[in-house]
């Protein structure tokens, strides 16, 4: 027999699905209970059956439900050309900026990381970029999510083959160690990554100021009024001049697109205005 708990939760994923279009019974049900509790609990919601009545009446809490249940979908280097991008294009310009401050550090906050695999791809970046150079360069890389166990993976580092499948050989040797199958990603890379429970949100601001912004595939459920917020955010945690990059089907909000100016339409790379320091 079907227990009450069991029947709630069978009756909200039918609010979902009705109110969302969205058939989120496609997902395993352990990821949907432990994503929907992390919201319930958010609330100081109880039961199924409540937290089903107030996504009814309230459209910010369900599409914020929404975006909590996008899957954590990602991989090293996904997508190649941002993480081109990132070295090629905007690393030299942020060094010649920093040689004119005498600032030896160099910020990057990876947004929406999942199991790290963001925030490691650009670390591996930064060690590539500073491997010919003499210039002693600090990078600081923080990866933030609000989903924790992927936090608690992120730490431990460690990934399936089919995580790797955009890395070069030399990549994969130089900065994992191969264990039964699986891949730990090496201390070197390891050292310079900190991950931290963040939620876009929320009007509290990350407190730090940086150099790059990667928020990729994560706002895309979001309200309008959202989005609005983690742009507001972004912009407020971005040093004059720079860079936000976004995921490549994503829009921007037109209310920022003067103070957030494309620099690469296709990558979605923008720059923050005033682009001096
Ligand atoms: C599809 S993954 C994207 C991972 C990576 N950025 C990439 O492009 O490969 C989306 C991530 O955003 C996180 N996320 C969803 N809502 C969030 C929020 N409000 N604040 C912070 N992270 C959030 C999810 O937990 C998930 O790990």
């Amino acid at each position: 027999m079907i227990n009450t708990e069991d029947w709630q939760f069978k009756f909200l994923l039918r609010e979902i699905k009705k109110s969302s279009k969205i058939d989120v019974e496609m997902y395993k049900e352990n990821f949907l209970r432990r994503r929907i509790g992390i919201k319930m609990r958010d609330r100081g919601i109880e039961s199924y059956y409540e937290y089903a009545k107030l996504i009814k009446d309230d459209e910010a809490e369900l599409n914020s439900l929404l975006n909590t249940l996008t899957i954590n979908v990602t991989e090293f280097m996904r997508d190649k050309m941002p993480f081109e991008c990132f070295k090629d294009l905007l690393l030299p310009q942020i060094i010649e900026k920093k040689e004119k401050s005498g600032s030896r550090l160099i910020r990057i906050w990876s947004a929406g990381c999942a199991y790290g695999e963001e925030p490691y791809s650009i670390a591996i970046c930064a060690l590539e970029f500073l491997k010919d150079r003499d210039e002693k360069y600090t990078f600081s890389i923080y990866g933030t999510d609000i989903d924790k166990n992927c936090l608690k993976n992120a730490e431990i580092g460690i990934y399936p083959k089919k995580s790797l499948k955009n890395l070069s050989k030399w990549q994969v040797i130089n900065y994992f160690y191969e264990i039964d199958g699986s891949y730990r990603i090496k201390d070197e890379v390891k050292r310079v990554v900190k991950f931290r429970y963040h939620d876009l949100t929320n009007e509290e601001t990350f407190s730090k100021f940086f150099d790059v912004i990667f928020c990729r595939n994560v706002v895309i459920y979001f309200s309008e009024e959202q989005k609005r917020r983690a742009l507001r955010n972004f912009y407020d945690s971005l040093l004059n001049g720079g860079f936000l990059i976004t995921g490549r089907s994503e829009s921007m909000l037109p209310s920022f697109l003067g103070k957030l100016k494309a620099i690469n339409t296709t990558e979605k790379v923008y720059q923050k205005f005033p682009f001096r320091a």
